[in-house]
This record gives structure tokens, sequence and C-alpha cells, in this order.
């Protein structure tokens, strides 16, 4: 593909806004352009600037007048649970049980899970989502079916082989000897591969022995740079039941450190309940909190804490996700947009400023992979949206009222979904339009 300049309204975060007036938070260009080349985002600032340096021959695609933005990110949903969402239950226990170990047994086939990664990864685009996080299935076949088609499309993805091998259906369950097995063949079939992350995935405490965790920990030091994920604290009687399984633990958080699973490069689905020890240990440890609002919402969970987490002297890290299938939607606005109404519930307010921080950089940096992903900075990888914030008739009618950035950015998290998403791009290449 030929140099490209996308000219439109550019946004770009460098640090996480510290209130609706803090200009300093972020770049905007009001009539911008954006050069990139082989996947790399190569110059950001006022059009005619780039358009005078950009070399000959260079394509302009003319966005105005919508926003230009770094991809989504999303940090926590699971792959096999696209046919799980909706699903009816009283709570997270009841949930998994009736509708999520059922489901997934279905990706003991590697025809299904090849099937479902092509709707999956097609759902991520259309979303303006271009790195995701996700959970595969307890099976081997599902990881390669997952990372298969993220290398097809060339796209930063991250993903794990789940761990689990007891209190869950037989067929749903692996052993300590094959977690590690398996976890070892996914690493070496596809992780630094294309732009593929491996992550070390035991599913909870729950579903995990004690012979388990010490092979996860084993995991963790054998590979150190790699990710590793998890769920913590979301519902009162998981919470409960974890420590029947690990009473010599202190508290939930202390069953992870105790098997060395506990660092920056942890995300810890939902941890909404956690003690001022337990906040304490995050905020040492680095690990972060992955925020999943809808999800937490849909499911009764609970709702995160996340300006406490922030305004702590020890502050926690965080990110936001959508926790597909737990999560009601795939889309990172709507994810945002429920975030604001779980913060309100908590007499808190979230900025559509921080908003969509979360939703790039800070995600980004959650992840620390700022350096490639999150930003539209010089340098890093050509992972891209574009939003229109008039996509729909409502939209638009109230577009006309609307006179700052951050009423815009709010509207779009209000009424936004995939039709505001005008294009995706994915190492440079659009790909929405593609669809
Ligand atoms: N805890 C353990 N597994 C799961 C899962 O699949 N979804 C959610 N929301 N929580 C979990
Ligand atoms: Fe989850």
């Amino acid at each position: 593909t030929p140099p490209r300049i996308l000219r439109g309204r550019l946004l770009s975060f460098n640090r996480r806004p510290l209130s609706i007036a803090d200009t300093e938070s972020y770049e905007y260009e009001d009539d911008g352009g954006l050069l990139i080349s082989e996947g790399r985002i190569l110059a950001f600032g006022p059009f005619e600037t780039v358009l005078l340096d950009a070399p000959e021959g260079a394509e302009i695609v003319d966005h105005r007048p919508n926003l230009i933005l770094p991809g989504l990110i999303d940090t926590h949903l699971h792959f096999p649970q696209m046919q799980v969402i909706g699903s009816y239950a009283a709570n997270l226990l009841e949930w998994l049980n009736t509708y999520t170990f059922v489901e997934e047994q279905r990706f003991a086939d590697p025809a299904h899970g090849a099937g479902i990664a092509v709707a999956f990864f097609d759902e991520m685009i259309r979303q303006g989502t271009t790195t995701a996080v996700a959970y595969c299935s307890v099976h081997k076949a599902s990881a390669d079916a997952y990372f298969a088609e993220a290398t097809r499309r060339n796209m930063l993805m991250l993903g794990g082989k789940v761990l689990m091998d007891c209190n869950a259906p037989e067929a749903l369950t692996d052993t300590p000897q094959t977690a590690y097995d398996d976890t070892k063949a996914v690493i070496a079939d596809w992780h630094g591969k294309a732009r593929n992350h491996m992550v070390i995935s035991p599913r909870f405490a729950l579903t995990s022995s004690h012979e388990q965790m010490d092979v996860t920990g084993a995991l963790a030091r054998e590979f150190p740079d790699l990710h590793i994920q998890t769920h913590l604290s979301e519902n009162t009687a998981e919470i409960a039941r974890a420590l029947e399984l690990y009473p010599e633990a202190q508290d939930y958080t202390d069953i992870y450190a105790r098997y060395d699973l506990l660092g920056t490069k942890t995300l810890l689905g939902h941890a909404i309940h956690l003690s001022e020890r337990e906040r304490d240990v995050l905020h040492e440890t680095g690990a972060v909190a992955v925020h999943c609002p809808t999800s937490n919402l849909f499911l009764g969970s609970g709702l995160f804490p996340f300006k406490e987490y922030e305004r702590r002297d020890n502050p926690v890290r965080i990110a936001v996700a959508t926790d597909i299938g737990g999560g009601t939607s795939y889309s990172m606005l709507k994810t945002m947009d429920e975030a604001y109404k779980v913060q309100q519930l908590r007499g808190e307010r979230l900025n559509p400023l921080e908003s969509f921080f979360y939703m790039t950089r800070g995600n980004a940096e959650a992840l620390s992979l700022s350096d490639r992903i999150g930003t539209l900075a010089p340098g890093s990888d050509a992972d891209i949206v574009v939003l229109d914030a008039r996509a729909t008739p409502a939209m638009a009618l109230k577009m006309d009222v609307v006179t700052t950035l951050a009423e815009e950015l709010s509207l779009l998290q209000t009424l936004g979904d995939d039709r505001a998403i005008a294009e995706t791009y994915v190492a440079g290449c659009p790909l929405k339009s593609g669809l």
C-alpha cells in the first residue's frame, strides 16, 4: 500500500486527564494530517504541514469532519462466549454453570473455533477495537483458531488457552501437566509471531487446584515477559468459595500472590470487592484491576470503585473492558457509557475525556504497550479508528448544538455504537469498509 495521509480531526492522549478542563493531557488538531506508511504512523500535525513533508505520491484520505483516534482497546473478553451473551441468570456462578461451561465445550472442535474466530474478529473491526485481550477455552485448538485469525488480519492481539482443572465439567478441564504442556505449545506456536502475545490464563481460583496453581506460577517464572490474566473478586459468593478452597490465604488476592502471579503484566478481571490490604497489594505489585461495567451490571456483581482506586495514596492501576459474554456489548463506547453510569451510582463522575483516554492510551499503558498502540504519536503502529458523531439522525440532531470536544465525546459515548465507527485501520489498512 502507498503512504497515506488521513485528513480529519486528530485526537491523541499523552496522559490521564485530571479534569474536564485538562487540555494539556491530549494533542488535538482541528484540520489534522496523519501520515501512515508500512503499518506505522510517521507524522502527526496540521494537515498542510504534514502534506508538505509527505513523500511524493502519498494518497490523501479525507475523513473530515470525523474524529481520528488510536484504535480502541478491550482488555478482557472471552472469545468462546459469543453465543453466551445475554443468557439470563441470577448471578455469576449460576451463569457459569448453566450456560458458559456448556457452551465452551463446543471449542473442543477446531472447526467450531475457526468459524467463531472469523465472526469474532469481524466484530472487533466493526466496533473499532484494534487490540483485545481474550480468554480462549481450555482447548489448545481454540487458541490456535484465535491466533491464526489474528495473524491473517495482522492485528495486535493478546490471548491464552484457559487453565482449569477442577469444579467444572469433565469435558472442560485440563490437568496441571496438560495445562503446562499446552501453554508452552501455544507460546512456541504463536507468541511473538506476527503481532501475537500469548497470555498465561488461569481462569480463576475456583477452577484451578493447588497443583495447577503451582504449575501456573512455574510458567510465570519461566516466561517473565508474558502477560497473566485471571478473575478476582467479582461476586460475593465467588469470594467465599475461593477462601474455602484456599483457607491458607489471607484473602482472595493473596491466593494469586502466593503463586507469584501478581506483577505489572497481570490483568485482574473485575476486582470489585477488595479490602484496603488487597488494594495495597495491587498497588505494590503493579497488577491491573480491569473494570467490566456491562458485565458487572448484567450479572449484578457490584459497582467498581473506579474513583476510589484512582484517588487513594497508593492508587490501583485500572483498565476497562467488555467481558463478552458476561458483558452485554462489544462496543467500547457503550462500555464507557455504562462505566459512567456505574460511577454515578457511586456518587462519582467519570468525565468524557477520561473515558476516551481509558479506551485508548489508558488501556495501552495497562498492557505496557503504549510505545506501540493507544496513541497517534509518530513511531506507533497505525491502528486507528475514525469516529462519526453524526452517525444516526438522533446523533446528528444533538451534534447541531454541541460546541466543545468534550461534549462531542460525551455524545459519542452515550449514543454511539458500531454505526459511529466510520473506519477501522489495522496496521495502516482500512478493514471496516472491507467487511
Ligand atoms: N469468572 C470465571 N470465569 C468467568 C467468566 O467466564 N466470565 C466472568 N464474568 N467471570 C468469570
Ligand atoms: Fe471474564
